[in-house]
């Protein structure tokens, strides 16, 4: 590596994301020496650094020399002495202030006057970290994302206090190491977390509600969101103990209670399920995979046929129409709105026991089987991505036993991906990508960070496909405003509300980039 200020990295603490960070440190080239509290905890250390180099071996990534010269690179000790001679140190203990601001009181006695200590928090203060220390000047931020090896995002966050020259060699070095840095100040979440963690709380809350399983929530964001893990894979994967921490970091700053850590993920955290880590969280993660939960069983041959003069899904574009008197399925294609209006009475001619399935662009279908003799047979289709495969099947209070899951199986039988959930707006897709938007969108215009750096945060810290900034004008700000009033409509949440800079950008009939 050439170019970069630092020879000798230490990292102080070689859980998950401290051996991640070791790891990527050393296959840059660097000298690193890992540090943990007793003999036990550094096996444990070791044997993430194994597994992870390991698992590289085993895909034909790396070969076994390339990883004996990593893991020499990494010299183990539990002596914080070791750390006398390294340039830089970055901390990666638990998420505790009390516990990180003693690591830092024992970096500042052992190490060098000049060097940088950075600490790899998700969500504390850096500044409440810094001001402990004799040396506020060289204390940065720098936070990786899980898993470090392969998540291209690091963060670089300066205090008031910092001299800016230590944040430029660190952000030097993070791209140096094939990363991108970026740059920011040290607000409670930084800028991925800030946007990611209420978005993953809502999901929880979700759960929680009842408004869908945990595997169709997950199966929404990855077929319908374009993610690339559903929210509880995600958080199984972070870990839910910390995902807590995050949380109530975000919050302490925040005061928004959509901050405010879901009863559900805390349960889950007393009980000891933290996720991946400890086998089981949201997920099992010693269970065989799950079976799908709607449809796809192959036998059902739809007959289908597509009524109404509202827009047509690009995947129902080939149905081949049947008379609406032979159709199991009959899919009345809404306006999107008024939402309360009647089905067409065509609808009527129906035979028994046929599905009627209303497109619909808010997730209110009661409205249209209100006061109609079959409301029983009455679910709505909501098309997220109007040519994308995922369709949420929205039950009703009045939708009949069954109804929902033959529907399911009848659009599963025409290629679609089908998920269950309630009546309420948004669906699933919309209801939790929409308030995350509008987040990034508020964080763009109180200035905290630019389009660029907000787009890079997401796409390259958590692999999302587009940023938030370009993913509000892909599916444009008339649709962002639409699904945020229903959504602040039904919860009256003022944090639901439009985003002002939304608000103004659509008025000026304006893109955000
Ligand atoms: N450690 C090391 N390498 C890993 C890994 C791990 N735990 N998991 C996956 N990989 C590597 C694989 O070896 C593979 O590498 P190659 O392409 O070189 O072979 C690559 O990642 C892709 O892996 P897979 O094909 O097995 O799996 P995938 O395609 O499903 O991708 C993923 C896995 C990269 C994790 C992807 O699902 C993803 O991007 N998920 C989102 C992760 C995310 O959002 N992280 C941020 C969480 S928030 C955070 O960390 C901040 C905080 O403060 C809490």
């Amino acid at each position: 590596m050439s170019g970069v200020s630092f020879n000798k990295v230490g990292v102080v603490g070689l859980g998950t994301m401290g051996a991640g960070i070791a790891e990527v440190l050393a296959r840059g080239e660097l000298a690193v020496v890992g540090i943990e509290i007793n003999p036990e905890a550094l096996e444990r250390g070791r044997g993430h650094l194994e597994r992870s180099t390991g698992r590289a071996v085993k895909r034909g990534k790396l070969t076994e020399e390339g990883q004996r010269a990593i893991l020499d690179r990494i010299a183990l000790t539990t002596d914080f002495g070791d750390l006398g001679d390294c340039d830089l140190v970055i901390e990666a203990v638990p998420e505790r202030l009390d516990l990180k601001r003693k690591v830092f009181a024992e970096l500042d006695r052992v190490c060098r006057a000049d060097a940088v200590l950075a600490t790899n928090t998700s969500s504390l203060s850096v500044t409440d970290i810094a001001v402990a220390t004799g040396r506020p000047t060289k204390i940065v931020g720098v936070h990786f994302f899980n898993p470090a090896p392969v998540m291209r995002l690091v963060e670089v966050i300066g205090t008031v206090l910092t001299e800016p020259d230590a944040v430029t060699r660190v952000a030097d070095l993070v791209a140096g190491l094939g990363k991108t840095p970026v740059v920011i100040g040290d607000r409670a979440g930084f800028v991925a977390n800030r946007l990611l963690f209420g978005y993953l709380n809502q999901a929880a809350g979700m759960l929680a509600s009842g408004h869908a399983t945990h595997d169709d929530i997950d199966t929404a964001m990855k077929v319908g969101g374009g993610l690339p893990m559903g929210p509880f894979t995600l958080m199984d994967l972070i870990g839910l103990d910390t995902c807590l921490e995050v949380l109530e970091a975000i919050y302490a700053e925040s005061r928004d209670r959509r901050h405010a850590p879901s009863p559900l993920l805390r349960e889950l955290v007393t009980a000891g399920l933290l996720g991946r880590k400890s086998g089981r969280g949201f997920y099992d993660h010693g269970a065989p995979a799950a079976e799908p939960t709607a449809g796809g069983n192959g036998t059902v041959q739809p007959v289908v046929c597509v009524v109404g003069d509202g827009p047509r899904p690009a995947r129902l574009a080939d149905v081949p129409d049947v008379a609406i008197g032979d159709a199991d399925l009959v899919i009345v294609l809404g306006p999107g709105a008024p939402h309360d209006a009647p089905l067409p009475p065509a609808a009527a001619e129906a035979k028994p026991g046929a599905v009627l399935a209303v497109t619909d662009s808010s997730g209110r279908v009661i409205g249209q089987a209100a006061g109609l003799d079959r409301a029983a047979d009455v679910v709505g289709l909501h098309f997220p991505e109007a040519d994308g495969e995922l369709v949420e099947i929205v039950s009703t209070v009045v939708t009949g036993e069954g109804v929902a899951d033959k529907a399911a199986a009848l659009v599963s039988a025409l290629g679609l991906t089908p998920v269950h959930c309630r009546d309420r707006a948004g669906g699933i897709v919309d209801a939790l990508r929409f308030p995350y938007l509008n987040d990034a969108a508020a964080m763009l215009g109180a200035g905290y960070a630019d389009a660029d750096s907000i787009d890079a945060a997401m796409k390259l810290g958590c692999g999302y496909p587009t940023g938030p900034i370009a993913d509000l004008d892909r599916l444009g700000l008339d649709r962002a405003v639409e699904v945020l009033d229903a959504l602040y409509d039904e919860a009256r949440e003022p944090a639901l509300a439009p985003a002002p800079l939304l608000e103004e950008y659509r008025t000026a009939g304006r893109t955000l980039r």
